[in-house]
């Protein structure tokens, strides 16, 4: 199976994808959480990328086409891929049908009041990239990861002014692909305002 999440800042798609990809058995290869781990390798790459993702504008097209061209090379995405956040432009989506076919592009649908709260309250570990919402899920102990015990951040781009741009710049350069998949006859909208089992399983039962 391979999938594309598409979706709004804070729509659940890694929520969605790190259980989805149990049900499928294929590797969640989310552009964000790659930039992330550079930045925090301090790579030449996470050196360059870091204060973008911080003001919550897009990484240049070809550096982000380059980078995930050589992780869809690797042999785990060889049976499928969950592409979580790529492609973000319609350049990266001419790209990606130069690199391989797609079965199904889902789109998370949710309204701007919601992503607010998700995001204002979302917390991750950072060694991991585990999702937690102080609400929504929280962790057994506060402020701690389950499994690692690491205490919990915030990210940088989850700070009201980083969010406000990170939905400007997704109605202006992302939400164009919901038309461009559309007349390509793969997309399927899902209600991501539902709890995520609720959204896993209409997704599930959408791709049959
Ligand atoms: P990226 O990490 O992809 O950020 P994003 O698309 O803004 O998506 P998020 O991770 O914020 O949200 P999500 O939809 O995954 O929601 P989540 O599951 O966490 O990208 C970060 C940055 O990297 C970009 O701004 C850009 O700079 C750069 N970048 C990445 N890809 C790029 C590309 N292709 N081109 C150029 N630049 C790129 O959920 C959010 C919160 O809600 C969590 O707290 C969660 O617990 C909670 N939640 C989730 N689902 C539910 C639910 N159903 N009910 C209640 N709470 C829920």
């Amino acid at each position: 199976m391979k999938l594309v999440f598409l979706g709004p800042p804070g729509a659940g798609k890694g929520t969605i994808a790190a259980k989805a990809k149990t049900v499928y058995g294929i590797p969640h290869i989310s552009t964000g959480d790659l930039f992330r781990e550079n930045i925090r390798n301090q790579t030449e790459l996470g050196r360059k990328v870091q204060s973008i993702l911080a003001a919550g504008d897009l990484v240049p097209d070809e550096v982000t086409i380059a980078m995930v061209r050589e992780r869809l090379k690797q042999e785990d995405a060889a049976g499928g891929f969950i592409l979580d956040g790529f492609p973000r432009t319609i350049a990266q989506a001419d790209a990606l049908a130069g690199m391989t076919d797609l079965d199904s592009v889902v789109d998370f649908v949710l309204d701007n009041e919601t992503i607010v709260r998700r995001l204002s309250g979302r917390r991750m570990c950072r060694s991991t990239g585990r999702i937690y919402h102080i609400l929504y899920n929280p962790p057994k102990v506060e402020g701690i990861d389950d499994e690692t015990g690491e205490p919990l951040i915030q990210r940088d781009d989850d700070k009201e002014e980083a969010i406000r741009n990170r939905l400007e710049v997704y109605e202006a350069s992302t939400a164009p692909l919901i038309d461009y998949y559309r007349s390509k006859g793969l997309l399927v909208e899902i209600d991501a305002s539902k709890s995520p089992d609720e959204v896993l399983s209409a997704m599930v039962k959408a791709m049959e």
